[in-house]
């Protein structure tokens, strides 16, 4: 089939090279010439595994092509929005500024001559956008079908996610005979993954819009809560990670995302539960979801409690310290540094007074355009030579697995925070370290 994909961020350029993948021709759009150009050479503008090889793949084979030109996209039969849903500065709100250029474009430059065009919504929006797109397509004269369909990629594990997804949600129009044009037109472009046999669920577009912010605030809620236990385990001397093991046996709990440590960030779950909470607020509901503002309260918590406690581990005060910072992404296997509790954590210390030596083997570039003033450098080792305090702020494998004999062996103090508890606090302390996690001692058991 013939595709676009508006927007080639993160979500549009993974899915404009996974659905050229899967055998159709994809026109990807986006504004930036910088970013377009460098995607056009199969070169990823974001670290992403696996991304490049289908990249790489897709452009070769002659059905991938990125412009920044939007009248490119009059020969697409339908059309995918994956623009940014940022914050809005000084609001809790998403700026729908792009959903809104991508309107524009739509109505500038689709063609429904043929028949309707599907238009179908990949980005995070606030419930009622699909209604409000469609009622402004079709003011515009453009016959439109619109389809809403929420996407729960993890940076990380991109390709995979789009590739292979834990289950599809397509968000139909009432209208009977539109929606079957929309799920029919998306079955198609979805083949691989709907002969895969992946749940795939057809629902109203309020409901396809709540899946998203659900999820994510679900998610959130798990390790808020988590992070709340490891408040008590501090003050009790319990330790976090048994106590989330023990609780994840109860498959109704389960094991995952109960990481304590310092907490969520990213593009995704910080701006999506304010913006669900601004939104809850338009709808005259922001009782039901007020449980989110404790949610961020407590994770934003996790970021002071960390240079609390790097304080207290150094006599009270930072002021002239050397402290290695072992991180800055907002987690491991990306280069994104947006709302990184790590680099915040980089940021708070630095304004302490502590001399930060900061690294990363991914956000180094992208901390260096958002905070200059850090220093980074290349290597662990160069990172903890002399270091007065280390702190593990992003688990990368690397850094995980690195030995603590070596690591005494450069320091100045072996002192470590391990914010992500990452490390084995019985290997550290037995090589002398004076270790502390997030909620966790270095006790026996
Ligand atoms: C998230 C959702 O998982 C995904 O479904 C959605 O489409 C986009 O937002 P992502 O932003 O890639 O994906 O990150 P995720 O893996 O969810 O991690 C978010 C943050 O939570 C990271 O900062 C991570 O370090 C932190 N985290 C995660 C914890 O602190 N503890 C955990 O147990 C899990």
């Amino acid at each position: 089939m013939k595709i676009s994909v508006i927007g080639c961020g993160y979500l549009g350029a993974v899915h404009a090279a996974c659905m050229a993948d899967f055998g159709h021709e994809v026109i990807a759009l986006d504004i930036d010439a910088v970013k377009v150009e460098r995607l056009g050479r199969g070169i990823p503008p974001f670290h992403e595994p696996g991304f490049e090889d289908v990249l790489k793949r897709a452009l070769a084979s002659g059905r991938l092509r990125f412009t920044t030109d939007p009248s490119a996209i009059g020969e697409a039969a339908l059309h995918f929005i994956a623009v940014g849903t940022p914050q809005r500065g000084g609001s809790y709100a998403a700026d729908l500024s792009q959903v809104d250029t991508t309107v524009a474009f739509l109505l500038d430059h689709a063609r429904s001559d043929g028949g309707p065009v599907v238009v179908v919504g990949k980005s995070t929006v606030p419930v009622g956008t699909a209604q409000s797109i469609a009622d402004r397509l079709t003011e515009g004269g453009l016959d439109a079908v619109v389809v809403w369909n929420p996407e729960f990629l993890r940076e990380g594990y991109a390709v995979a996610d789009t590739t292979r997804p834990d289950r599809v949600v397509y968000g139909l129009p009432e209208d009977e005979e539109r929606g079957e044009i929309g799920r029919a037109a998306l079955d198609e472009v979805y083949r691989p993954i709907i002969d895969a046999g992946t749940p795939r669920l057809l629902v109203n577009y309020p409901t396809a819009e709540l899946v998203k912010v659900a999820a994510n605030s679900f998610l959130a809620t798990k390790i808020s809560f988590i992070n709340s236990m490891a408040e008590l385990c501090d003050a009790t001397g319990a330790d976090v990670t048994r106590l989330a093991e023990a609780i994840g046996h109860d498959d109704r709990i389960g094991p995952k995302f109960l990481q304590a440590g310092i907490g969520f960030g990213g593009g995704c779950l910080p701006k999506d539960i304010r913006a669900f909470m601004a939104r809850a607020g338009e709808l005259g509901v922001d009782q039901s979801l007020t449980f989110l503002r404790e949610v961020d309260s407590i994770n934003m918590r996790r970021r002071d409690h960390a240079v609390e406690l790097a304080a207290q581990m150094c006599g009270g005060r930072l002021v002239g310290l050397k402290v290695a910072v072992l991180g800055l992404t907002f987690k491991p296997d990306s280069d994104d540094v947006r709302d990184s509790p790590a680099l915040d954590i980089a940021g708070r210390l630095w304004g302490r007074g502590a001399n930060v030596v900061a690294t990363d083997p991914a956000g180094a570039d992208a901390v260096r355009r958002v905070r200059p003033d850090l220093q980074i450098v290349d290597t662990a080792d160069e990172a903890l030579e002399g270091a007065d305090l280390v702190m593990l702020l992003t688990a990368w494998r690397d850094y995980v697995a690195i030995d603590p004999s070596h690591a005494k062996s450069l320091v100045a103090v072996p002192r470590i925070l391990d914010g992500r508890n990452a490390l084995d606090p019985k290997a550290w302390s037995q090589a002398g370290w004076d270790y502390r996690g997030m909620g966790r001692t270095a006790s026996s058991w």
